[in-house]
């Protein structure tokens, strides 16, 4: 057997991620109100097993112990996102101060911990105020963003040196507004469609105004990209993996660095496509300083004509393995080709992983520890995928597992557990690091892995 140690490059960042309304409960605390997915996950029906984030984790209160053990495991950078409900509350507008001083607080206390924040403007706890005016079907809503970027730009950049405008611009879009699976729970193609320009129209107005307010930070966008595949050569299944892949990823990456949306998707969708005033796509194509790329899975996809969006479903095949997230293959190839793409297409900014992790019916052990090695091999086949990559010269910056800890994973509530530290519900959710936290850990000292051929 021989083994090769793969080191990453110097200043790799390694860390982890997580999102407001995942982890902090505190929903009626220091003057928040409603976000869409209170609403949603207070609606009977909505959440798999009746959860809810009023308590999440309840970082809101343990935010201190969250950074202290972050520290003890040596992670230096950490991706979070602001609430913007606990920060503009109800339809006056009016900045919440408790809210920002909240952030302040949990900002401090991680530059002393010696941690980087990168973070997150939207994460899709939209506050429900902007939703009883239509969201972001409204075009008004991309205002309401611009206004709360430019306050939480304003307090924090004297801190936070890394923005991220949206999380995830098609999930929020069509989880949301096409499958009802997310808050706010729509099935309506047109919505979707409108909703996903508004919020990829918002990302690039803001860009101008956090440069302006804060011209020494870096600023970019997550976008989650799969690698689709058809799952035969049959000329429809081919089609539909071509029609897969212009819904889901290039409907996202070509208005932001190609200037326009796929002319197939324009063709496809027809009048379902969204109302593009002029100056739209231009605003969108702002110049960024990264991108941040979420990977998950393969998408392996088949013709199917009674699918109302796209005519196509995702197939599965017994030989490739599957997270207990059962839509997730397990396909740590699919990022490096991912991240292959993304420089020969699109771009040579700087990319990071944004989020990339597993789920597992984790357990405490007779030993009171939480072994994962499924998730340690997961991590370790992805960040091998990862460093192929940056050796064929895709300039990966660095790597945010998903997730900090086990937390509301939104439609599936507390049901799957996504995080490198155990979060015990039965037992005042105590924190337990994972095996794969020790792993994390291991590999960030060394910023290198070990992989092993015959
Ligand atoms: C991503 C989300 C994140 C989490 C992971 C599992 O789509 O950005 O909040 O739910 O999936």
């Amino acid at each position: 057997m021989h083994s090769e140690l793969l080191t990453f490059p110097k200043d790799f960042v390694w860390g982890t991620a997580t999102a407001s309304y995942q982890i902090e409960g505190g929903f009626e605390q220091g003057g928040r109100k409603a976000s869409i997915w209170d609403t949603f996950s207070h609606t009977p029906g909505m959440i798999e097993d009746g959860a809810t984030g009023d308590v999440a984790v309840d970082h809101y209160h343990r935010y201190r112990e969250d950074i202290k053990l972050m520290q003890t495991l040596g992670l230096k950078h950490y991706r979070m996102s602001l609430a913007w409900p606990r920060i503009v509350p109800d339809d006056c507008g009016r900045v919440e101060q408790r809210g920002l001083d909240f952030y302040d607080r949990l900002l401090d206390e991680l530059l002393q911990a010696g941690i980087t924040p990168y973070v997150t403007l939207y994460h899709w706890d939209l506050p429900q105020w902007l939703q009883d005016r239509g969201g972001w079907t409204n075009r008004s809503t991309v205002d309401a963003f611009l206004s709360y970027t430019q306050t939480v730009v304003h307090a924090f950049s004297d801190r936070v040196t890394n923005w991220m405008t949206f999380n995830e611009p098609w999930v929020a879009s069509y989880c949301g507004n096409l499958n009802g699976a997310h808050a706010p729970g729509l099935k309506d193609i047109p919505t979707a469609l409108q909703v996903a320009h508004h919020m990829l129209l918002a990302h690039g107005k803001s860009i101008p105004i956090i440069r302006s307010e804060a011209p020494h930070v870096k600023v970019g966008i997550v976008n989650n990209l799969a690698w689709v595949e058809p799952a035969t050569t049959k000329a429809e299944d081919v089609k539909a993996a071509e029609r897969w892949d212009g819904a889901y990823n290039r409907l996202f990456m070509d208005p932001l660095f190609k200037g326009q949306y796929p002319q197939d998707m324009i063709d496809h969708f027809g009048n379902a496509m969204p109302v593009i005033l002029e100056g739209d796509l231009q605003a969108m194509q702002a110049p960024l300083d990264f991108l941040g790329i979420n990977y998950y899975t393969r998408r392996l996809v088949a013709h199917d004509h009674t699918e109302p969006f796209i005519q196509a479903k995702q197939v599965y095949r017994s030989y490739v393995p599957r997270a207990e997230f059962e839509e997730f293959e397990v396909w740590p190839e699919g990022l490096y080709k991912v991240l292959k793409r993304v420089k020969e297409e699109y771009t040579d900014l700087p990319l990071y992983i944004s989020e990339n992790g597993t789920t597992l019916l984790d357990a405490i052990s007779e030993d009171g520890c939480v072994h994962d090695p499924g998730r340690v091999q997961y991590l370790h086949d992805h960040f091998a995928a990862t460093h192929q990559a940056i050796a064929e010269g895709c300039d990966v910056r660095g790597y945010f597992v998903w997730s900090f800890m086990d937390n509301f994973e939104w439609g599936f509530g507390f049901s799957k557990r996504f995080g490198i530290v155990y979060v015990d519900y039965k037992n005042n959710l105590r924190r337990i690091p994972k095996d794969s936290a020790y792993f994390l850990a291991q590999t960030l000292l060394s910023n290198s892995i070990k992989v092993h051929s015959l």
